[in-house]
């Protein structure tokens, strides 16, 4: 497998500054060595290109929309490309509201090929919001919604769906934040949220065989995984870190359950902070959990 690295460097749909040099910090903390290491043909297409953050104030409930649908159609289209020529998209962002474009257009390759989509979205947060319902207007915590065919009209349907993704193809880990309409919707879709009290009674193991239930040889893995679902003592480098979440060893188990499924097909890192980071180590703490849900092992290899 061709693995082929897109990067997104912008924080357009977030509240804190930053995130824009979230791919740099993961090139700097050798991703792309340490993939070529594991024994994959990696591509690097560089950054992507995009309008600058204006950091002006949400209207009608949304910040920056006319920016962020602009990165979401190039990161749709890298990550479009990417698929067409057989590689394993690997997005770099970024913030996580260029999950839009990632997964939308995941979603269309999943469908034409027949395959069934699975998304394990690791986040501290469910990322349900919208236009109506959202406490701050950032675009980053509105994605799930516009995956599921709810919100702006300017980003929902790019899979040439409504919906990208049922609710049912979902799995939430590491969630401590939810706000209160957010609850509301969890609801009514019956989204499968393990949230850490799940984890903290189940524990990890446990919570990833019933996360990875039924995937099969025709299922198309998608993990969008958000920095700050660690524990932020391990990952100080996101915007909106929340107390009480997976530790990095637990998070190891969460990656290697995941390599062990065999079906992993594309993936978003996101949220990495680089200017709220200390010496680059939530880069070098993503990069060794992505080692692992690449297929590192102790013992093998
Ligand atoms: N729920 C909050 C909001 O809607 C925070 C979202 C944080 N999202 C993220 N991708 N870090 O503003
Ligand atoms: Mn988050
Ligand atoms: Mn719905
Ligand atoms: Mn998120």
């Amino acid at each position: 497998t061709t693995l082929e690295l897109i990067g997104a460097p912008t924080d357009i749909g977030a509240s804190v500054r930053g995130a824009g040099m979230g791919p740099d910090a993961l090139r700097v903390a050798d991703l792309p060595g340490m993939l070529a290491r594991l024994g994959f043909a990696v591509r690097d297409s560089g950054n992507l290109a995009g309008p600058a953050t204006p950091w002006a104030a949400p209207q009608a409930g949304l910040r920056h929309v006319d920016e962020v649908v602009a990165w979401n159609r190039s990161v749709y289209q890298a990550v479009d490309s990417a698929l067409g020529a057989g590689h394993l998209p690997v997005l770099l962002g970024g913030d996580h509201c260029l999950a839009i474009g990632s997964i939308s257009a995941i979603a269309w390759h999943v469908r034409q090929r027949g395959q069934k989509l699975r998304v394990i979205w690791l986040d501290a947060h469910t990322d349900v919001n919208t236009d109506t319902t959202s406490p701050s207007g950032n675009i980053h915590g509105m994605p799930v919604a516009c995956l599921l065919g709810h919100g702006p009209a300017a980003l929902t349907g790019w899979s040439g769906e409504q919906a990208a993704v049922a609710p049912d193809a979902i799995r939430f880990l590491g969630i401590r934040s939810v706000d209160a309409e957010e609850k509301k919707s969890i609801r009514a879709h019956g989204l499968q949220v393990f949230d850490m009290r799940h984890i903290d009674e189940h524990g990890m193991r446990t919570t990833m065989t019933e996360a990875l239930q039924d995937v099969d040889d025709n299922t198309h893995l998608h993990v969008s995984f958000d920095l700050d679902c660690l524990d932020p003592d391990y990952a100080p480098g996101v915007g909106t870190g929340v107390r009480g979440g997976p530790t990095w060893r637990e998070m190891q188990l969460c990656m290697e359950m995941i390599a062990d499924t065999g079906r992993l097909g594309s993936l978003d890192v996101v949220e990495l902070n680089p200017a709220l980071d200390v010496r680059n180590r939530t880069a070098e703490v993503a990069v060794e959990l992505i080692e692992s849900l690449f297929g590192k092992s102790t013992l093998v290899r």
